[in-house]
């Protein structure tokens, strides 16, 4: 039997999972509005002028286990701006949820991580929270929560915020990975981070022969902490005869950053019909690919119609199945997106979709003319 080493050696770096992603946008409040309609995101928690916060609003929103914040500056200048000047809308924060934010925060840097910011103890008249942070790659942040001695709505500063109409969720339960693009040649130096500085594991590694099409390529590997709540795959481009996608993404978003968050859904025939019915647009895969898939990958629970009507794309390993399916950028800038993703015992991410994917973001890339 392999007898993994991390499950017999202490975990440094304890993680409950994803507390919340924070992404600095230009305007959040229409942002907000964007998740809560086409999304099924419901209110959760607002902080601004009216809460006393006079530089920036956030609005905090939430499916299942999935918190977004999404946040704006109110003046001129800062380090917001600064973000959206150089990146256009994006993750600035991926927040993981700790016991301890004050160890989180020793052991990380401890072992190389530069702090962002040291542990921090946040109150109100609902208990107390501590927050520490690290950076990561580009100019995205690890922030680590500790919110056991808090009972507010999210943190303190926020109050509750309900909107005018209501949401309808889409069935969207949990992150299962968010992916980063890092520049030519920095993808190993990351992975080390994330082993070094924070004692994640390398699940598995995707060569440029195992992502590549006639004409672009990348590279990737997945890691992930001990308990597999927190799985971060990191990209880097690879040579091809023409620009790779990570490029792309790295010319339109100024440096490395958060390229997709995945996130889980029981159903995800009826997740995509809803998110498409609300206006959200997806990669578009050929018919063909279905006249082959089933040969693939075996019998599955689901009608093959309503996969190929949807686009929904098919990957099978050793434990079982999985459906994902892309969305386009959802910001104006070809740079982040979303996967839909429903396991159904697969452990792994699509590599027998690849192909058929990257055919689909070549095509989105040559309509762009950044090909
Ligand atoms: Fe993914």
């Amino acid at each position: 039997m392999n007898t993994n080493t991390s499950t017999n050696r202490k975990d440094f770096l304890p993680l409950m999972g994803t507390d919340f992603v924070e992404l600095y946008v230009g305007n959040a409040k229409q942002a907000a509005y964007y998740y809560q309609k086409a999304w099924g995101f419901e209110p959760v928690a607002y902080k601004g002028l009216e809460t006393g916060s006079k530089d920036s609003v956030s609005y905090v929103l939430q499916q299942d286990k999935i918190r977004l914040v999404l946040t704006s500056p109110l003046k001129p200048d800062g380090d917001i701006n600064a973000h959206i000047n150089r990146h256009g809308d994006g993750v600035k924060t991926i927040a993981l949820w700790v016991d301890d934010a004050a160890k989180s925060w020793k052991e990380t840097t401890a072992r190389g991580a530069k702090s962002y910011l040291e542990p921090k103890t946040l109150q109100d008249e609902n208990g107390e929270a501590v927050i520490s942070g690290i950076h990561t790659y580009g100019e995205t942040v690890h922030l680590f929560v500790e919110r056991k001695n808090y009972r507010g709505p999210f943190l303190p500063g926020y109050k509750k915020w309900t909107a005018p109409t209501a949401s309808k969720p889409v069935g969207l339960k949990y992150i299962d990975h968010m992916v980063g693009n890092v520049g030519w040649n920095e993808m190993n130096q990351w992975c080390e981070f994330y082993a070094k500085v924070m004692g994640f594991e390398q699940l598995v590694s995707f060569d440029d022969k195992d992502i590549s099409t006639e004409y672009t390529a990348l590279m990737s590997k997945v890691m992930s902490n001990g308990n597999g709540r927190v799985k971060f795959p990191i990209n880097e481009p690879a040579e091809g005869r023409k620009k790779s996608q990570i490029e792309e993404y790295i010319d339109f978003y100024n440096g490395a950053g958060v390229q997709h968050i995945a996130v889980a859904t029981d159903n995800i025939i009826e997740t995509v019909t809803q998110l498409k019915h609300n206006g959200v647009e997806f990669l578009y895969v050929p018919e063909s690919y279905y006249d082959t898939v089933l040969q693939r990958v075996g019998e599955i629970d689901e009608d093959l119609a309503p996969l190929k009507e949807l686009g929904i794309l098919i990957d099978r390993d050793d434990e079982g199945y999985l459906l994902q399916l892309f969305t386009k950028p959802v910001l104006d800038r070809p740079t982040m997106f979303f996967e839909i993703i429903q396991r159904k015992g697969a452990k792994s991410f699509g590599k027998g979709n690849f192909k058929a994917l990257f055919e689909a973001i070549e095509r989105e890339q040559e309509s762009r003319g950044t090909l």
